[in-house]
């Protein structure tokens, strides 16, 4: 037998979910396409798990989303033409995303059981190596990468590692639910987890995030795992049931997380990442205040549009 290895070396992207939330946009178009700037959100997570030292990356996909794959392939005909018409900078961004051959693999979940049943149908990919989880509708903007810095933390104290944010009581209902025994400020050590609790039976206000590090015994665990919450296969079930043997820690991550499985926070994301570019900032900072000063004027008084143009002083950004 070879060696275990103790290197985080894989990643499992659980992208077979349906979007239902962005009908009718993704009625043809996979939920993890849809683009945050110009890159779509699978981009931004396989991007983020080659720079924490991942090696290869498993999607679980569904029937309809093999364009997640397609994504990772050449466009050659683009591609010709692009170097055909001296379009060096669109060419460089489309060659910018492509992984080495090998290292993009994919498999089917047929059926919408759960992300713990998503995970499991990893199982011959993961083997008996520790790996990552990552959930691209989790997009973390970070100096450094989310997972390297969960990596980074299990490579300390090893078990099982997730990314955490305090999130407000009432929405605990959204999340996996820390039970904490020891909490430093940064890392916090569970005693238990709790999948999506109503907010009088959560144990604290500490939710999960979608990036993971996790032991194989969790995927061994996902064998005998029973539909929990919502009747689906719960991977917070899976990691639960290893508490006794494993330790298992939330790391308050540097760097902030939009929800792009919710509106406001891909709307937000895209905000946020505009902001960042230098070619964008300073016309989307302008597009914005004026479209806020229309929000925030009070009702009755209409402005013309082209008055509130030029007339709107800078007081929303
Ligand atoms: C999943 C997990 C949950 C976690 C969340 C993070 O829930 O089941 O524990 O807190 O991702 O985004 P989902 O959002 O898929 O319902």
């Amino acid at each position: 037998m070879p060696p275990v290895t103790r290197r985080v070396r894989k990643a499992v992207f659980p992208v077979a979910g349906l979007g239902t939330r962005f009908l009718p946009a993704t009625k043809l178009v996979a939920k993890e396409m849809l683009p945050v700037v110009d890159k779509p959100l699978i981009q931004y997570a396989v991007e983020e798990a080659f720079a924490a030292g991942i090696e290869y990356c498993m999607f679980v996909t569904g029937r309809g989303k093999a364009v997640l794959v397609d994504h990772f392939d050449h466009a050659p005909e683009l591609e010709a033409l692009l170097r055909e018409r001296d379009k060096q900078e669109p060419l460089a961004e489309l060659m910018g995303g492509m992984p080495k051959a090998g290292t993009i693999l994919a498999t089917r979940q047929q059926a919408p059981l759960g992300l713990g049943h998503a995970v499991r149908c990893a199982r011959a990919f993961t083997d008996d190596e520790p790996f990552a989880v990552i959930l691209p509708d989790d997009l973390i903007m970070s100096d450094r990468p989310c997972l390297a810095q969960l990596i980074e933390v299990w490579e300390a104290r090893g078990g099982n590692v997730v990314a955490v944010e305090e999130v407000a009581p009432a929405r605990t209902a959204s999340y996996g639910i820390l039970d904490v025994a020891a909490d430093d400020g940064r890392v916090a050590r569970a005693r238990g987890l709790v999948e999506k609790p109503k907010p009088e039976v959560a144990p604290s206000t500490l939710a999960i995030i979608g990036r993971y590090v996790l032991d194989p015994q969790v995927m061994q665990a996902l064998e005998t795992t029973v539909p929990g919450t919502g009747g689906e296969i719960q991977l917070t079930d899976a990691i639960n049931a290893t508490l006794d043997s494993q330790p298992f820690h939330g790391l308050r991550f540097d760097g902030t997380r939009f929800d792009c499985g919710d509106k406001v926070g891909f709307i937000e994301a895209n905000l946020a990442f505009a902001l960042a570019r230098p070619d964008l900032r300073d016309r989307l900072a302008g597009a914005l205040r004026r479209t806020l000063a229309d929000v925030d004027r009070p009702e009755g008084h209409d402005t013309p549009q082209e008055t509130v143009r030029t007339a709107t002083p800078l007081k929303v950004l």
